[in-house]
């Protein structure tokens, strides 16, 4: 079949496209339509024939009900036999938004919207061009994810196409997906609510709604063999790239650790922003791993990024499991079939020792090394890996110039620091090309000894700067007020204030950064307690 293409992108949405795809809905044809989660394939919900049409353009098994898709809340009633009192709480908090609220339905909705069950799935998209469809073809619009079964669900009408051309009638390109994961889908038959897939609507945005509200085992689980799925669409295996994908559950020290632990198991990572400098292999990203929402509209693509990056074994991080989080673990999860790395119980911690010149990090961190702790200090793997012969020399040369090295070749540290020290500019390069060859090093040291049971602890001025705080377990910051810092640095260094304050002055971004650490040990003088603190601390 030839499908028509139009693009649908708002605010200027092109109404004769829409026209043209809803007179299409109207014959009883398949249209695939963008929506705020994911692209939807569409058909009119009360011609059985016609949504029959999207079973077969997708693959999918006959058994797996449909979303209605409605463009007014009155809608409920033609589909619901009952609308009760919380649907239309749920539906003034969140509609049109990412939410789906199961209800018992009408005989009018046709068994091939609901596969035989007694209730039936509603949703109002938020999406202007989904909203100015289901108005014009005048009908509520059966929708499921726009995807072949089994694969990603399309978060941009490329992926559509390439799943759906020749399958469907038409499709509209409405631009990318702003959320990217599926509606949540919350059920109001049983009592409490359950939760069955979780979204962008949150489990605790619907319990503040709704009081109690029970999650379904198949939300993080697979579904135990014989038992009766509560929402069919989570027996079949969903989501799944190509590649073989595992789930490396924890952190990223985690993470990191089962890469170390099984070289060669892996061929790709997928991974947040924030992790993807310390990976040891390609990297495809989803988003950034403190922001569940820069993950969602990354998620599915990423999977596909993977089969087109030709991965095989992947391994991926492990989002976090609450709020927006959890409906990213819900699809990571069942791409990856279910298969984990478990966090090791019995490894070392990673922890991050940071705090301002004067504060007494170098006292702490010698107590740390004397009970036991591998202290990697990372002014020593600095000077390292800028020793003679260290291939970073040569970037350093390419970028400042031939005359930062020494007749022996060794490094002038002198003369790269007039060169780089000189603008903002020079100092950024600096630290971008020095910055990964440290972090690089001293995980790797950290690896080997979280992998024998032993604390690491990374003692680093600049352990925030650099992106180390990443790889830590926790950070502990020492800190000490800042007239007392004065004078010790004076003391200590033989400067006057001025070159002392200048010298404090050079760290004042790690300082405000530094604010994010998990504890924080005050230095008020007394070297015994200090240290007591110290200790305690990194031990969490
Ligand atoms: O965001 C979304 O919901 C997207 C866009 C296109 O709106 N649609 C979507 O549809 O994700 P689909 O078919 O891929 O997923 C619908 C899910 C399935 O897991 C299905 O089993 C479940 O909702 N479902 C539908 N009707 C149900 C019912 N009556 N009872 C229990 N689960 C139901
Ligand atoms: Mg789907």
């Amino acid at each position: 079949m030839t499908t028509l293409f139009f693009t649908v992108i708002p605010p200027d949405i092109d109404a004769a496209a829409i026209e043209t795809a809803a007179a299409l809905l109207r014959a009883g044809e398949v249209v695939a339509m963008p929506t705020e989660t994911v692209y939807g394939l569409a058909a009119n919900a009360f011609d059985p024939a016609a949504v029959k049409k999207i079973f077969v353009a997708k693959g999918r098994p006959q058994d797996n009900p449909l979303i209605v898709h409605i463009s007014r809340t009155e809608q409920l009633y033609d589909l619901a036999e009952e609308v009760p009192e919380a649907a239309l709480r749920l539906f003034e908090a969140y509609a049109p938004g990412p939410l789906t609220v199961i209800l018992k339905k009408k005989p009018a909705v046709p068994d091939a919207v609901s596969a035989g069950l007694p209730t039936v799935a509603i949703r109002m998209p938020s999406h202007p061009a989904a909203r100015a469809l289901i108005e014009a073809a005048g009908v509520p619009l059966a929708a499921p994810s726009a995807n072949l079964s089994g694969f990603p669900s399309p978060t941009n009408a490329d992926d559509v196409s390439d799943d759906m051309t020749g399958r469907v009638a038409c499709i509209l390109d409405g631009g990318p997906c702003g959320f990217g994961i599926e509606s949540t889908v919350v059920t109001l038959v049983t009592d409490p609510p359950r939760l069955l897939r979780p979204g962008v609507v949150t489990l605790e945005d619907l319990q503040k709604i709704l009081g109690p509200v029970e999650v379904d085992p198949a939300v993080l689980a697979p579904l135990e063999r014989g038992k009766a799925a509560a929402s069919p669409g989570m027996k079949y295996k969903h989501y799944a790239p190509k590649a073989a994908l595992t789930v490396a559950k924890g952190n990223l020290a985690d993470l990191l650790l089962a890469l170390y632990r099984a070289p060669g198991a892996y061929d790709h990572v997928l991974c947040f922003e924030e992790d993807a400098p310390f990976v040891p292999l390609p990297a495809v990203t989803m988003g950034k791993r403190s922001d569940p929402l820069t993950q969602t509209p990354r998620l599915f693509d990423a999977l596909r990024d993977l089969d087109r990056a030709g991965a095989e074994n992947a391994l991926a991080a492990a989002p976090e499991r609450t709020g927006v989080g959890l409906g990213v673990c819900n699809r990571l999860y069942r791409a990856a079939g279910f298969r984990f790395v478990e966090p090791d119980p019995a490894r070392g911690r990673i922890v991050g020792l940071c705090g301002p010149t004067g504060a007494g990090k170098s006292l702490a961190a010698g107590a740390l090394r004397d009970r036991g702790d591998l202290v990697i200090d990372t002014d020593l793997i600095a000077r390292e890996v800028t020793a003679k012969g260290a291939p970073l020399l040569q970037t350093l040369e390419e970028h400042f110039g031939a005359d930062i090295l020494l007749p022996d070749g060794a490094l002038d540290r002198k003369a790269l620091a007039s060169r780089a020290f000189a603008s903002s500019e020079g100092t950024a390069l600096l630290s971008s090309l020095t910055h990964p060859a440290i972090a690089k090093e001293t995980v790797s040291r950290a690896l080997e000894a979280i992998d024998r049971g032993q604390a690491a602890v990374i003692d680093a001025p600049l352990l925030y700067t650099a992106g180390l705080d990443a790889v830590c377990d926790r950070v502990v910051k020492i800190d000490a007020p800042e007239e007392v810092r004065l004078s010790r640095v004076c003391a200590r260094d033989g400067i006057d204030e001025t070159a002392a304050r200048r010298r404090m002055d050079a760290q004042k971004d790690e300082y405000r950064m530094s604010e994010q650490a998990d504890a924080v040990v005050m230095n008020d003088g007394d070297m015994k307690e200090l240290i007591a603190k110290a200790l305690a601390a990194v031990d969490g």
